[in-house]
């Protein structure tokens, strides 16, 4: 049988409690929503649907085809100029997703003869960049610069660091100052992946390398979602004109990929001016992921403590994790929960993200469920 072995696969799975299911998402759920990305409240903020809404009307449902063949849209070359001075950066291209923004940074700046070094706990979609690009991949201990200078060290070519700003799992932050000085040691560049610290992290949520005083360096790329905190979809490259113009010829997920969709286009847009006018709102998603991690470990439970909006609770194994998310959800909270192969170091987790506008009352009543549901 062709595929016979996809059942063996999916009975491992189950014996491991891996297996994966997809639910029903209703648009109106109760739900208390502590489970997905939309960190500053603005998937659903009237300007950011009426932008996508305007875009659609005016460019239609989709791109057509890649940018190189059906042109750019004046739509997209704003997002662009908008997003790159936002974020401090000289240029930016806008990708389908934040993944094919990962696989393009890192797929076009490895070159044949490149090392790439890659954090332990970077995001799927730069593990899949590493696998990809034409470099050779070595994996460091996670947030180590001095591994990271170890490494650099022993390759005489053109070399580069690839790592989250904000790692996905535990929402601990990289140590971005000390990563650039091991990498400037040896004139190594650094692609970094700030999905998690646009709109959070930085004066108003310029993002980590802002805050990290790395923006607009001529060594330092960086790569964005815009389907977490400007509530739309879609990614970016951020970095040196030279480079842009670089991925727009080398990248394949560019070249080869339909350009962003219009609505997603506007609306990404119109968040980004939300965003400009309110920047109150990235410090109130910091604070609502701190009150979160000051309850939670009052109450007993082994959380991390969130350098961004992302906040991991430990759970005791994947099938515990699994049952707690699901209780929770009974209980009209929803969480996420991440488990092996998602967690490199096999330890399952309840993932809460803190929205900027949730109340002190909703705050209090998850941690509550949280903890009456605790295995
Ligand atoms: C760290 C990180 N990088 C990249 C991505 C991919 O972004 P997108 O969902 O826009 O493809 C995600 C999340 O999905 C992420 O958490």
């Amino acid at each position: 049988m062709a595929f016979g072995w996809i059942d063996e696969q999916a009975q491992a799975r189950r014996r491991a409690g891996l297996v994966r299911t997809l639910r029903p998402r209703a648009a109106d759920s109760p739900l208390l929503d502590l489970a997905g990305n939309d960190y500053l409240g603005l998937a659903r903020h009237p300007e950011v649907t009426e932008g996508a809404a305007r875009a659609a009307r005016l460019w239609g449902g989709g791109s057509t085809g890649s940018r190189l063949v059906t042109g750019t849209t004046d739509l997209h070359g704003e997002l662009e100029r908008e997003l790159a001075d936002f974020c401090g950066f000289e240029a930016a291209l806008v990708f389908s997703s934040g993944y094919a923004a990962n696989l393009a940074a890192v797929t076009a700046l490895a070159p044949h003869g490149s090392l790439i070094v890659s954090d332990a706990g970077n995001h799927a979609s730069l593990i899949d960049g590493c696998r990809l690009a034409r470099g050779t991949t070595q994996v460091v201990a996670h947030a180590d610069p001095d591994a990271v200078r170890k490494i650099l060290g022993t390759h005489p070519g053109p070399a580069v660091l690839v790592s989250d700003t904000v790692f996905s799992v535990d929402g601990d932050a990289a140590p971005l100052a000390e990563l650039a000085a091991a990498c400037r040691e040896s004139g190594a560049g650094m692609i970094i992946d700030d999905a998690h610290g646009l709109g959070v992290l930085g004066t108003g949520g310029r993002g980590a390398p802002h805050a990290a005083e790395l923006a607009g360096a001529p060594d330092v790329v960086a790569t964005v979602t815009l389907s977490k905190s400007l509530g739309s979809q879609g990614g970016a490259v951020l970095g040196p004109a030279p480079v842009i113009d670089h991925l727009v010829n080398a990248a394949r997920t560019f070249i080869f990929d339909t350009g962003l969709a219009p609505a997603a286009t506007g609306a990404a847009l119109a968040a980004l001016r939300v965003l400009r006018r309110e920047p109150e709102r990235a410090a109130q998603a910091r604070t609502v992921a701190t009150a979160l991690h000051t309850r939670l470990t009052a109450d007993g439970h082994e959380a991390v403590r969130p350098d961004a909006a992302v906040v991991s609770v430990r759970a005791p194994s994947p099938e515990q994790a699994v049952e707690w998310a699901a209780d929770c959800r009974a209980a009209g909270v929803a969480v996420g929960c991440f488990r092996p192969p998602s967690v490199p170091d096999g330890i399952s987790r309840l993932r809460l993200t803190a929205r900027a506008d949730l109340t002190d009352e909703q705050i209090g009543h998850a941690v509550g469920v949280i903890g009456a549901t605790r295995p």
